[in-house]
């Protein structure tokens, strides 16, 4: 058997792709105009992006506070461009740690409450780093069911076991605890904003369970970073800063740059940072990034008032939406999920939306939990009242030319 005869037969073979969960092959559904993956931009000013020489209001980036067109933030990444060049060439634990890598972790440990911060390549990394190094032979990692993917892949990375509860249900959590051997470390990891559905998870119940188990808990809060807490993430925006043992960040969501971060206790970061093997083998966080990051943070701190508008819009948008009869689930982030159940008309509205000129991201499994699909929208703060008002009124269209609404 040919190793590489599954990769032609996914590509062109609409039996494979089927048998995959996949409603169409790539091959069709390009035939089809129905592809929505791996469209290439040719420009980006944060809320409206050209592709092909037409411009499309952009609601399916993570660009919460509109940050990546931010002059200061441009101006940053040039100043350390030109400093420090692109790359630094090398790992943080020989060659690849500047000052600038140092000081931003000072600033995320003040930021999140925290000792101290270890700043990653990506945030995908981190969460691969943070586990594989903290969860050993005989340790079990805890996750639910709907984490994001490089947590369930930190998971396989690391030595210990991974259970999973169902999503936001705490008796399934408590079940998972109660089932772990008595002598097993264990660490509970949720999303702090789960990234399909834009919910909110209840920690104030997560860190109870924890603390009657004698559990550790670590939070991915890659959406809610500049979101949630006025901008500080979901254990501020509970109150609960010192029940949380570790808050991991993502640079390329608020941050407007690329990267991630740790934080916790002096000593479980100073673990993480000699025991990571995705931090040690594997080239540091380019200078311009590391900057775009701080000026990020510098506005994030200066201006809580973006976090504010944006939550204001996703509010108002979730509102119209619910007003024209779509169905966006329980979020109460700027994450709103369209639920449009079958693929195949999921992406038919996504090519609709797209050709009168609304930018959506479609979401299939494993991305979302099999047999679901939607239409993954999200909002920033620097989004205009006309621009909103011209989405809404093209999902009205759209909804009612799919009868997905009335
Ligand atoms: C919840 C969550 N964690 C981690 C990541 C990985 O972050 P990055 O894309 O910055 O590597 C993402 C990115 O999509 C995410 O949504």
């Amino acid at each position: 058997m040919d190793l590489f005869e599954k990769c032609r037969g996914f590509y062109s073979d609409p039996e494979v792709a089927h048998g995959m969960g996949y409603p169409a092959s790539p091959h069709e559904a390009q035939a089809m105009g129905l592809y929505p993956f791996f469209i290439p931009l040719d420009q980006s000013e944060a809320t409206e992006a050209t592709i092909d020489g037409r411009r499309l209001i952009m609601i399916g980036s993570n660009n919460y506070l509109g940050l990546t067109a931010h002059p200061q933030v441009r101006q940053a990444a040039i100043k350390a461009l030109q400093r420090f060049g692109p790359s630094c060439t090398g790992s943080r634990f020989l060659n690849g740690t500047l000052a600038l890598h140092e000081e931003l972790e000072d600033r995320l440990a003040k930021f999140v409450g925290m000792e101290a911060a270890l700043v990653f390549s990506t945030g995908y990394q981190t969460n691969l780093g943070a586990l594989s190094a903290l969860a050993g032979r005989g340790d079990v990692i805890i996750g639910d069911r709907e984490n994001h993917a490089s947590l369930v892949d930190g998971s396989r990375l690391a030595l210990g076991k991974l259970l999973r509860f169902r999503h936001n249900d705490m008796s399934d959590l408590e079940r998972a605890l109660t089932s772990a051997p008595e002598t097993a470390g264990k660490l509970v990891v949720v999303d702090g904003v789960f990234s399909m559905s834009g919910e909110i998870a209840p920690l104030p119940d997560i860190v109870s369970l924890c603390q009657k188990h004698g559990a550790r808990l670590m939070v991915d809060d890659a959406h809610g970073m500049g979101v949630t807490g006025r901008g500080h993430g979901t254990a501020t925006h509970y109150g609960l800063s010192d029940d949380v043992d570790l808050i991991m960040g993502t640079f390329s969501k608020s941050f407007a740059s690329i990267g991630g971060f740790i934080a916790g206790a002096a000593s479980t970061i100073h673990w993480i940072k000699h025991l990571a093997r995705p931090l040690i083998f594997s080239a540091s966080l380019p200078a311009p990034n590391v900057a775009a990051a701080l000026a990020a943070l510098d506005i994030i701190e200066q201006e809580p008032e973006r976090v504010d508008r944006v939550n204001a819009i996703a509010d108002r948008m979730r509102r119209g939406y619910s007003e024209l009869g779509f169905s966006v689930g329980m979020g109460e982030t700027p994450i709103i999920p369209i639920l449009i159940g079958d693929q195949m008309k999921t992406l038919r509205i996504w090519k609709s939306l797209f050709e009168a000129g609304v930018y959506t991201n479609v979401a299939i499994p494993p991305a979302v939990p099999p047999g679901e699909s939607i239409l993954r929208t999200s909002y920033m703060a620097t989004h205009t009242d006309e621009q909103m008002n011209e989405v809404l009124d093209v999902f009205a269209r759209v909804g009612k030319a799919e009868a997905v609404i009335a």
